[in-house]
């Protein structure tokens, strides 16, 4: 494997794990067996990420839009979820991986939340390797629940509107305490966000692959990576000023 730099390795990895209903269209068989083979690669990818050194991986798996689905799909795939943190546990604290979630997760199916809650405890003293599942999750939803926690906050005197900034408001998000993601890879050609982290990603680097999800694996992760490399990313400067900071 032909590793980038470790400078050029983002610390932030985040996912719109897409296609698996048409791979499993492609091949005949029912949209659940698409999302059962999407599970194989988030296991790929979660390895892939590690021995790469990416220590924040955010993978988008249910929106908080994905209830319109058909019920069978909507509990196939709660049942996969299930399925998924209780086979995973034990490589996950093998692995010293912290399992986070970002979204409204107390309206998922109770025995989903019980697991979720025992994964998350199990793992919650490791530091170094995060695993974040944006569940039930939208970006508009999220900004919301921020602008009310705030307005709470302002109320009980604990936060000065006069003084409000990103980096103090968005700590009233549920990603918080994560780094902002430095890289977004959306699967299976779709150009869009779809309802993702939109605040965060103000200044990700964005790759979109026509790769449908069950198809992703690991020399896509890495090449992507590797993509992230060799971007410039100026934040708004100019690439003459980049290159002197970093002389
Ligand atoms: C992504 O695959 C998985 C979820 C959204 C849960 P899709 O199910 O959206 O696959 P396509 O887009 O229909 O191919
Ligand atoms: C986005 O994919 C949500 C997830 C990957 C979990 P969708 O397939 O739901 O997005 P749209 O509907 O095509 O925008
Ligand atoms: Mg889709």
């Amino acid at each position: 494997m032909s590793a980038p730099g470790p400078a050029k390795i983002p610390q932030h990895v985040a996912i719109i794990m897409d296609g698996n209903g048409r791979w499993a269209k492609q091949r005949g068989l029912p949209r659940l067996e698409g999302h059962r083979r999407g599970v194989e690669t988030v296991r790929t990818v979660v390895d892939t990420a590690r021995e790469l050194g990416i220590r924040y991986l955010t993978l988008y798996a249910f929106s908080a839009e994905n209830w319109k689905r058909p019920g069978d799909e909507v509990s196939g795939l709660m049942g996969l979820l299930d399925f998924f943190l209780k086979r995973e546990l034990n490589n996950l604290i093998k692995e010293k991986v912290r399992l986070r979630t970002i979204g409204r997760i107390d309206a998922l199916p109770a025995n989903v939340q019980r697991e979720l809650a025992r994964v998350k405890e199990a793992t919650k003293h490791f530091t170094e390797w995060n695993l974040v599942l944006a569940l039930n999750y939208g970006a508009q939803t999220e900004a919301a629940d921020a602008a009310r926690a705030y307005a709470e906050a302002v109320q009980a005197g604990r936060e000065d509107p006069a003084e409000a900034t990103w980096e103090k408001f968005s700590r009233y998000f549920s990603t918080g305490d994560l780094p902002e993601p430095d890289l977004l890879i959306r699967t299976s050609g779709e150009l869009r966000l779809s309802n993702f982290l939109m605040l965060q990603l103000a200044y990700a680097e964005l790759i979109f692959t026509p790769t449908l999800w069950p198809d992703f694996g690991r020399t896509d992760l890495v090449a992507a990576v590797e993509e992230y490399g060799r971007r410039e990313r100026r934040y708004g400067a100019t690439t003459e000023q980049i290159k002197a900071g970093a002389s």
